[in-house]
Protein backbone atom coordinates (compact mmCIF):
# COMPACT_ATOMS: atom_id res chain seq x y z
CA UNK A 1 0.00 0.00 0.00
CA UNK A 2 1.46 3.48 -0.88
CA UNK A 3 0.34 5.90 1.56
CA UNK A 4 2.13 9.39 -0.34
CA UNK A 5 -1.08 10.68 -1.14
CA UNK A 6 -2.85 9.65 2.27
CA UNK A 7 0.03 11.05 3.66
CA UNK A 8 0.20 14.56 1.31
CA UNK A 9 -3.52 14.93 1.28
CA UNK A 10 -5.25 14.10 4.26
CA UNK A 11 -5.18 15.72 7.40
CA UNK A 12 -2.96 13.95 9.53
CA UNK A 13 -5.86 13.41 12.35
CA UNK A 14 -6.48 9.11 12.28
CA UNK A 15 -3.56 6.89 12.90
CA UNK A 16 -1.89 6.26 9.47
CA UNK A 17 -4.00 3.60 8.41
CA UNK A 18 -2.20 -0.01 7.61
CA UNK A 19 -4.62 -1.29 5.43
CA UNK A 20 -6.54 0.14 1.68
CA UNK A 21 -10.00 -1.35 1.61
CA UNK A 22 -11.40 -1.75 -1.69
CA UNK A 23 -14.64 -4.09 -1.65
CA UNK A 24 -16.87 -5.82 0.75
CA UNK A 25 -19.54 -8.52 0.75
CA UNK A 26 -21.78 -9.75 3.52
CA UNK A 27 -18.84 -9.78 6.48
CA UNK A 28 -15.88 -9.93 4.34
CA UNK A 29 -13.81 -7.18 3.35
CA UNK A 30 -11.23 -6.64 0.90
CA UNK A 31 -8.32 -4.63 0.72
CA UNK A 32 -6.37 -3.10 -2.60
CA UNK A 33 -3.83 -6.19 -2.36
CA UNK A 34 -6.36 -8.44 -2.90
CA UNK A 35 -6.23 -9.78 0.98
CA UNK A 36 -9.84 -10.80 2.42
CA UNK A 37 -10.70 -10.27 6.20
CA UNK A 38 -13.31 -10.94 8.42
CA UNK A 39 -14.70 -8.16 9.20
CA UNK A 40 -15.69 -8.28 12.92
CA UNK A 41 -15.58 -3.91 13.12
CA UNK A 42 -18.69 -3.54 10.83
CA UNK A 43 -17.11 -0.18 10.47
CA UNK A 44 -17.76 0.35 14.14
CA UNK A 45 -21.05 -0.68 15.06
CA UNK A 46 -22.57 0.53 11.36
CA UNK A 47 -22.74 -1.95 8.65
CA UNK A 48 -25.23 -4.48 10.95
CA UNK A 49 -26.35 -5.93 7.39
CA UNK A 50 -22.84 -6.47 6.47
CA UNK A 51 -21.33 -4.98 3.66
CA UNK A 52 -23.80 -4.71 0.61
CA UNK A 53 -26.27 -6.65 1.32
CA UNK A 54 -28.73 -6.69 -1.95
CA UNK A 55 -31.26 -5.43 -0.45
CA UNK A 56 -29.89 -2.74 0.60
CA UNK A 57 -27.98 -2.57 -2.33
CA UNK A 58 -31.25 -2.69 -4.20
CA UNK A 59 -33.17 0.06 -2.43
CA UNK A 60 -30.39 2.63 -1.89
CA UNK A 61 -30.01 2.52 -5.72
CA UNK A 62 -33.80 2.71 -6.87
CA UNK A 63 -33.88 5.49 -4.39
CA UNK A 64 -31.03 7.36 -5.91
CA UNK A 65 -33.22 7.22 -9.74
CA UNK A 66 -35.97 8.58 -8.09
CA UNK A 67 -34.60 11.61 -5.73
CA UNK A 68 -31.63 11.79 -3.92
CA UNK A 69 -32.05 15.23 -1.49
CA UNK A 70 -34.78 17.89 -1.62
CA UNK A 71 -33.86 19.72 2.27
CA UNK A 72 -36.37 19.82 4.73
CA UNK A 73 -38.17 22.54 3.43
CA UNK A 74 -40.57 19.99 1.67
CA UNK A 75 -42.20 16.58 3.39
CA UNK A 76 -39.86 14.06 2.48
CA UNK A 77 -42.57 11.17 2.31
CA UNK A 78 -39.32 8.24 3.33
CA UNK A 79 -38.53 9.90 6.28
CA UNK A 80 -42.56 9.92 7.41
CA UNK A 81 -42.54 6.60 6.81
CA UNK A 82 -39.04 5.86 8.93
CA UNK A 83 -40.41 8.06 12.01
CA UNK A 84 -43.37 5.62 12.39
CA UNK A 85 -41.63 2.05 12.16
CA UNK A 86 -38.95 4.21 14.79
CA UNK A 87 -41.88 5.33 17.28
CA UNK A 88 -43.86 2.15 16.79
CA UNK A 89 -40.51 0.51 17.74
CA UNK A 90 -39.36 3.32 20.81
CA UNK A 91 -42.73 4.31 22.01
CA UNK A 92 -45.18 7.58 21.59
CA UNK A 93 -43.21 10.12 20.46
CA UNK A 94 -42.21 12.05 17.38
CA UNK A 95 -38.57 11.88 15.17
CA UNK A 96 -36.32 14.58 14.52
CA UNK A 97 -33.61 13.32 11.67
CA UNK A 98 -29.90 14.26 11.61
CA UNK A 99 -26.47 13.07 10.09
CA UNK A 100 -24.66 11.55 12.77
CA UNK A 101 -24.22 9.87 16.76
CA UNK A 102 -22.84 13.30 17.74
CA UNK A 103 -25.58 15.38 16.09
CA UNK A 104 -28.19 13.10 17.10
CA UNK A 105 -26.62 13.83 20.85
CA UNK A 106 -26.47 17.72 20.34
CA UNK A 107 -30.24 17.12 19.64
CA UNK A 108 -30.53 15.72 22.93
CA UNK A 109 -28.76 18.53 24.44
CA UNK A 110 -30.01 21.47 22.63
CA UNK A 111 -33.61 19.24 23.64
CA UNK A 112 -32.43 19.61 27.74
CA UNK A 113 -31.72 23.18 27.24
CA UNK A 114 -34.95 24.31 25.33
CA UNK A 115 -36.75 22.05 27.96
CA UNK A 116 -35.29 24.60 31.08
CA UNK A 117 -37.07 27.20 28.84
CA UNK A 118 -40.61 26.02 29.84
CA UNK A 119 -42.17 26.22 32.78
CA UNK A 120 -42.02 22.21 34.02
CA UNK A 121 -37.85 22.82 34.47
CA UNK A 122 -37.63 26.83 35.29
CA UNK A 123 -34.19 27.29 37.12
CA UNK A 124 -32.88 23.72 35.87
CA UNK A 125 -29.76 23.32 33.41
CA UNK A 126 -26.63 21.03 34.18
CA UNK A 127 -26.47 17.95 32.68
CA UNK A 128 -25.36 14.48 34.09
CA UNK A 129 -23.52 11.99 32.54
CA UNK A 130 -21.46 9.25 32.98
CA UNK A 131 -17.83 9.14 33.42
CA UNK A 132 -16.41 6.78 30.61
CA UNK A 133 -19.08 7.97 28.80
CA UNK A 134 -18.81 8.55 24.76
CA UNK A 135 -21.46 10.48 22.65
CA UNK A 136 -19.44 12.06 20.02
CA UNK A 137 -16.73 15.08 19.23
CA UNK A 138 -18.93 17.76 18.53
CA UNK A 139 -18.75 20.48 21.29
CA UNK A 140 -21.59 19.85 22.83
CA UNK A 141 -21.39 16.41 23.06
CA UNK A 142 -17.87 16.70 24.46
CA UNK A 143 -18.98 18.61 26.70
CA UNK A 144 -21.21 15.27 27.95
CA UNK A 145 -18.12 13.12 27.31
CA UNK A 146 -15.61 13.00 30.61
CA UNK A 147 -12.85 11.26 29.09
CA UNK A 148 -9.75 13.69 29.39
CA UNK A 149 -8.27 12.63 26.01
CA UNK A 150 -11.30 13.62 24.00
CA UNK A 151 -11.46 16.77 25.37
CA UNK A 152 -7.83 17.98 25.39
CA UNK A 153 -6.84 20.57 23.64
CA UNK A 154 -10.94 21.55 23.28
CA UNK A 155 -11.49 23.28 26.15
CA UNK A 156 -13.46 25.58 27.52
CA UNK A 157 -16.55 23.15 26.03
CA UNK A 158 -19.76 23.96 27.64
CA UNK A 159 -20.74 24.61 30.87
CA UNK A 160 -23.80 23.03 33.20
CA UNK A 161 -22.43 18.83 32.95
CA UNK A 162 -21.25 17.01 35.43
CA UNK A 163 -20.35 13.19 36.00
CA UNK A 164 -20.94 10.30 37.88
CA UNK A 165 -19.84 6.62 38.32
CA UNK A 166 -21.93 4.07 35.85
CA UNK A 167 -23.78 1.79 37.94
CA UNK A 168 -22.73 3.98 41.22
CA UNK A 169 -26.57 4.92 41.68
CA UNK A 170 -25.78 6.71 45.19
CA UNK A 171 -23.17 8.67 43.11
CA UNK A 172 -26.28 9.65 40.92
CA UNK A 173 -28.39 10.12 43.43
CA UNK A 174 -25.84 13.29 45.33
CA UNK A 175 -25.45 14.97 41.96
CA UNK A 176 -28.97 14.61 40.98
CA UNK A 177 -30.04 17.60 42.38
CA UNK A 178 -32.90 20.28 41.78
CA UNK A 179 -30.68 21.84 39.07
CA UNK A 180 -30.55 19.09 37.07
CA UNK A 181 -32.51 18.83 34.01
CA UNK A 182 -31.67 15.88 32.16
CA UNK A 183 -29.17 12.73 33.06
CA UNK A 184 -27.53 11.43 29.01
CA UNK A 185 -26.48 8.00 29.50
CA UNK A 186 -25.07 5.26 26.98
CA UNK A 187 -27.31 1.93 27.90
CA UNK A 188 -23.38 -0.17 27.02
CA UNK A 189 -20.39 1.77 26.89
CA UNK A 190 -19.19 1.27 23.35
CA UNK A 191 -15.83 3.50 23.10
CA UNK A 192 -15.85 2.74 26.93
CA UNK A 193 -14.50 -0.64 26.80
CA UNK A 194 -18.28 -2.43 26.64
CA UNK A 195 -19.62 -1.59 29.95
CA UNK A 196 -22.77 -2.34 30.33
CA UNK A 197 -25.16 0.07 32.39
CA UNK A 198 -26.54 -2.70 34.80
CA UNK A 199 -30.79 -3.02 34.78
CA UNK A 200 -31.38 -2.11 38.30
CA UNK A 201 -28.94 0.87 37.97
CA UNK A 202 -30.97 2.22 34.85
CA UNK A 203 -34.25 1.39 36.93
CA UNK A 204 -33.28 3.73 39.96
CA UNK A 205 -32.18 6.15 37.53
CA UNK A 206 -35.38 6.41 36.22
CA UNK A 207 -36.85 6.71 39.62
CA UNK A 208 -34.62 9.80 40.12
CA UNK A 209 -35.48 11.38 37.49
CA UNK A 210 -38.84 11.00 37.86
CA UNK A 211 -38.55 11.59 41.65
CA UNK A 212 -36.59 15.11 41.26
CA UNK A 213 -38.55 16.13 37.61
CA UNK A 214 -35.34 15.99 35.61
CA UNK A 215 -35.20 14.53 31.67
CA UNK A 216 -33.90 10.48 31.25
CA UNK A 217 -32.02 10.70 27.97
CA UNK A 218 -30.17 7.29 26.42
CA UNK A 219 -27.30 7.36 23.93
CA UNK A 220 -28.59 4.66 21.79
CA UNK A 221 -26.03 5.64 18.67
CA UNK A 222 -23.50 2.41 18.70
CA UNK A 223 -25.80 -0.32 21.65
CA UNK A 224 -29.48 0.26 18.90
CA UNK A 225 -30.99 -1.07 15.98
CA UNK A 226 -30.66 -4.48 17.14
CA UNK A 227 -26.79 -4.90 18.33
CA UNK A 228 -27.21 -6.02 21.80
CA UNK A 229 -30.12 -8.83 21.14
CA UNK A 230 -33.00 -5.79 21.67
CA UNK A 231 -33.84 -3.17 18.86
CA UNK A 232 -32.52 -0.67 21.57
CA UNK A 233 -30.14 -1.56 24.30
CA UNK A 234 -32.26 -0.38 27.20
CA UNK A 235 -35.18 -2.26 26.56
CA UNK A 236 -34.50 -5.39 28.71
CA UNK A 237 -34.44 -2.76 31.31
CA UNK A 238 -37.76 -2.36 30.66
CA UNK A 239 -37.32 1.47 31.47
CA UNK A 240 -39.24 4.64 29.60
CA UNK A 241 -36.69 7.55 29.04
CA UNK A 242 -37.99 10.71 27.34
CA UNK A 243 -35.26 11.00 24.60
CA UNK A 244 -32.89 8.51 22.77
CA UNK A 245 -30.11 9.16 20.18
CA UNK A 246 -29.49 6.80 17.18
CA UNK A 247 -27.43 7.08 14.32
CA UNK A 248 -24.39 4.42 12.95
CA UNK A 249 -26.53 0.80 12.80
CA UNK A 250 -29.91 3.04 11.75
CA UNK A 251 -28.16 3.29 7.86
CA UNK A 252 -26.08 0.60 7.50
CA UNK A 253 -23.22 2.05 6.22
CA UNK A 254 -25.31 5.29 5.01
CA UNK A 255 -25.16 8.53 7.53
CA UNK A 256 -27.97 8.85 9.36
CA UNK A 257 -28.50 9.98 12.98
CA UNK A 258 -32.53 10.77 14.59
CA UNK A 259 -33.69 11.26 17.73
CA UNK A 260 -36.95 10.51 19.38
CA UNK A 261 -38.58 12.45 21.89
CA UNK A 262 -41.53 11.42 24.02
CA UNK A 263 -44.97 12.65 23.48
CA UNK A 264 -44.53 14.70 26.43
CA UNK A 265 -41.90 16.73 25.57
CA UNK A 266 -41.77 16.84 21.84
CA UNK A 267 -43.27 20.38 21.77
CA UNK A 268 -40.12 21.91 23.31
CA UNK A 269 -39.01 22.15 19.67
CA UNK A 270 -41.44 24.30 17.68
CA UNK A 271 -40.70 25.49 14.12
CA UNK A 272 -37.03 26.97 13.73
CA UNK A 273 -35.51 25.61 16.88
CA UNK A 274 -33.19 23.68 15.24
CA UNK A 275 -32.40 22.25 11.57
CA UNK A 276 -30.20 20.27 9.00
CA UNK A 277 -29.47 20.57 5.28
CA UNK A 278 -28.98 16.51 4.75
CA UNK A 279 -30.98 15.14 7.95
CA UNK A 280 -33.49 13.19 6.83
CA UNK A 281 -33.01 13.04 3.13
CA UNK A 282 -34.90 10.44 0.79
CA UNK A 283 -31.80 8.36 0.30
CA UNK A 284 -30.51 8.21 3.89
CA UNK A 285 -33.92 7.49 4.34
CA UNK A 286 -34.51 4.52 2.14
CA UNK A 287 -30.89 3.13 3.56
CA UNK A 288 -32.90 3.00 6.83
CA UNK A 289 -35.80 1.70 5.57
CA UNK A 290 -33.90 -1.26 3.99
CA UNK A 291 -32.14 -1.91 7.13
CA UNK A 292 -35.07 -2.06 9.07
CA UNK A 293 -36.79 -4.40 6.14
CA UNK A 294 -34.19 -6.88 6.51
CA UNK A 295 -33.70 -6.66 10.15
CA UNK A 296 -37.30 -7.46 10.62
CA UNK A 297 -37.80 -9.90 7.76
CA UNK A 298 -34.48 -12.30 8.53
CA UNK A 299 -35.37 -11.49 12.59
CA UNK A 300 -31.90 -10.22 13.05
CA UNK A 301 -32.52 -8.90 16.18
CA UNK A 302 -33.30 -12.43 17.88
CA UNK A 303 -30.27 -13.05 15.81
CA UNK A 304 -27.82 -10.76 17.30
CA UNK A 305 -28.84 -12.26 20.78
CA UNK A 306 -28.42 -16.12 19.45
CA UNK A 307 -25.38 -15.43 17.96
CA UNK A 308 -23.71 -13.10 20.63
CA UNK A 309 -24.46 -16.23 22.98
CA UNK A 310 -22.05 -18.42 20.91
CA UNK A 311 -19.36 -15.70 20.52
CA UNK A 312 -19.39 -14.75 24.32
CA UNK A 313 -19.21 -18.45 25.15
CA UNK A 314 -16.24 -18.89 22.67
CA UNK A 315 -14.22 -15.91 23.79
CA UNK A 316 -14.99 -17.12 27.33
CA UNK A 317 -13.11 -20.61 26.77
CA UNK A 318 -10.19 -18.38 25.61
CA UNK A 319 -10.29 -16.24 28.74
CA UNK A 320 -9.66 -19.87 30.73
CA UNK A 321 -7.53 -20.83 28.07
CA UNK A 322 -5.29 -17.78 28.64
CA UNK A 323 -5.71 -16.21 31.64
CA UNK A 324 -2.21 -14.42 32.16
CA UNK A 325 -3.24 -12.22 28.77
CA UNK A 326 -6.97 -12.24 28.90
CA UNK A 327 -9.09 -10.52 31.72
CA UNK A 328 -12.55 -11.64 30.72
CA UNK A 329 -15.30 -10.96 28.00
CA UNK A 330 -17.57 -7.90 28.56
CA UNK A 331 -20.96 -7.15 26.79
CA UNK A 332 -24.28 -8.52 25.10
CA UNK A 333 -25.61 -9.59 21.63
CA UNK A 334 -23.19 -8.58 19.19
CA UNK A 335 -21.63 -5.30 21.35
CA UNK A 336 -18.96 -8.00 22.92
CA UNK A 337 -15.31 -7.17 24.08
CA UNK A 338 -12.58 -9.16 25.34
CA UNK A 339 -10.61 -7.24 27.86
CA UNK A 340 -7.03 -8.33 28.23
CA UNK A 341 -4.45 -7.98 30.82
CA UNK A 342 -2.31 -5.23 28.55
CA UNK A 343 -2.36 -3.06 25.49
CA UNK A 344 -3.99 -4.86 23.01
CA UNK A 345 -2.62 -3.43 20.04
CA UNK A 346 -0.27 -6.38 19.64
CA UNK A 347 -3.05 -9.07 19.33
CA UNK A 348 -5.45 -6.43 17.44
CA UNK A 349 -2.28 -6.46 14.75
CA UNK A 350 -1.93 -10.63 15.11
CA UNK A 351 -6.21 -10.90 15.04
CA UNK A 352 -5.41 -8.81 11.22
CA UNK A 353 -2.18 -10.27 9.77
CA UNK A 354 -4.31 -13.76 10.22
CA UNK A 355 -7.42 -11.87 8.54
CA UNK A 356 -9.58 -10.72 11.42
CA UNK A 357 -10.87 -6.89 11.75
CA UNK A 358 -11.77 -5.91 15.50
CA UNK A 359 -11.54 -2.77 17.21
CA UNK A 360 -10.05 -1.44 20.19
CA UNK A 361 -11.85 0.22 22.80
CA UNK A 362 -10.68 2.39 26.53
CA UNK A 363 -9.38 -0.06 29.17
CA UNK A 364 -7.53 -2.70 27.11
CA UNK A 365 -10.36 -4.27 25.44
CA UNK A 366 -11.12 -5.76 22.10
CA UNK A 367 -14.55 -4.79 20.82
CA UNK A 368 -15.71 -7.91 18.68
CA UNK A 369 -19.06 -6.33 16.41
CA UNK A 370 -19.92 -8.76 13.58
CA UNK A 371 -22.78 -7.62 11.16
CA UNK A 372 -26.46 -8.96 12.49
CA UNK A 373 -26.41 -11.62 10.15
CA UNK A 374 -23.12 -13.52 10.66
CA UNK A 375 -23.07 -16.92 10.44
CA UNK A 376 -21.86 -19.72 12.85
CA UNK A 377 -18.98 -20.69 10.59
CA UNK A 378 -17.69 -16.87 10.51
CA UNK A 379 -17.86 -17.15 14.52
CA UNK A 380 -16.03 -19.93 14.63
CA UNK A 381 -13.57 -19.18 12.18
CA UNK A 382 -12.82 -15.84 14.06
CA UNK A 383 -12.40 -17.52 17.43
CA UNK A 384 -10.36 -20.26 15.47
CA UNK A 385 -8.28 -16.93 14.77
CA UNK A 386 -8.23 -15.62 17.85
CA UNK A 387 -7.02 -18.49 19.70
CA UNK A 388 -3.95 -19.20 16.81
CA UNK A 389 -2.99 -15.45 17.50
CA UNK A 390 -3.44 -15.45 21.41
CA UNK A 391 -1.43 -18.40 21.11
CA UNK A 392 1.44 -16.56 18.61
CA UNK A 393 1.37 -13.65 21.17
CA UNK A 394 1.70 -16.08 24.19
CA UNK A 395 5.09 -17.86 22.44
CA UNK A 396 6.66 -14.34 21.73
CA UNK A 397 6.33 -13.15 25.04
CA UNK A 398 8.00 -16.25 26.44
CA UNK A 399 10.88 -16.32 24.15
C1 LIG B 1 -22.43 5.95 22.11
C2 LIG B 1 -21.96 6.87 21.02
N1 LIG B 1 -22.50 8.09 20.92
C3 LIG B 1 -22.12 8.95 19.97
C4 LIG B 1 -21.13 8.62 19.07
C5 LIG B 1 -20.72 9.59 18.02
O1 LIG B 1 -21.19 9.17 16.79
P1 LIG B 1 -20.58 9.77 15.42
O2 LIG B 1 -19.19 9.27 15.32
O3 LIG B 1 -21.50 9.23 14.35
O4 LIG B 1 -20.67 11.24 15.54
C6 LIG B 1 -20.54 7.36 19.14
C7 LIG B 1 -19.46 6.99 18.20
O5 LIG B 1 -18.70 6.09 18.41
C8 LIG B 1 -20.96 6.46 20.14
O6 LIG B 1 -20.41 5.26 20.27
Amino acid sequence: MDSTDHKKFLIGNYASPVLEIVRGEGAKLWDSEGREFLDFTSGIAVTNLGHCHPHWTEQVSRQAEKIVHCSNLYSIPEQVRLAKRLVSEIGPGKMLFCNSGAEANEGLIKFARLASGTPDFQGKGKILAAENAFHGRTMGALSATASPKYRKGFEPLLDGFEFAPLNDLDAWDRKLDDKTIAVLIESIQGEGGIHEARDDFLQGLEKLCRERNALLMIDEVQSGIGRTGDFLGYHQSGISPDAVALAKGLGGGFPIGAFWISDQWSAVFKPGSHGTTFGGSPLACAAAHAVLDVIENDGLVEAAREKGLVLHAGLSRLVERFPTMLEEVRGRGLMIALAMENDPAELIASLREKGLLVVGAAGNAIRFLPPLNVDDAEIEQALNITEDALASCQTKKSE
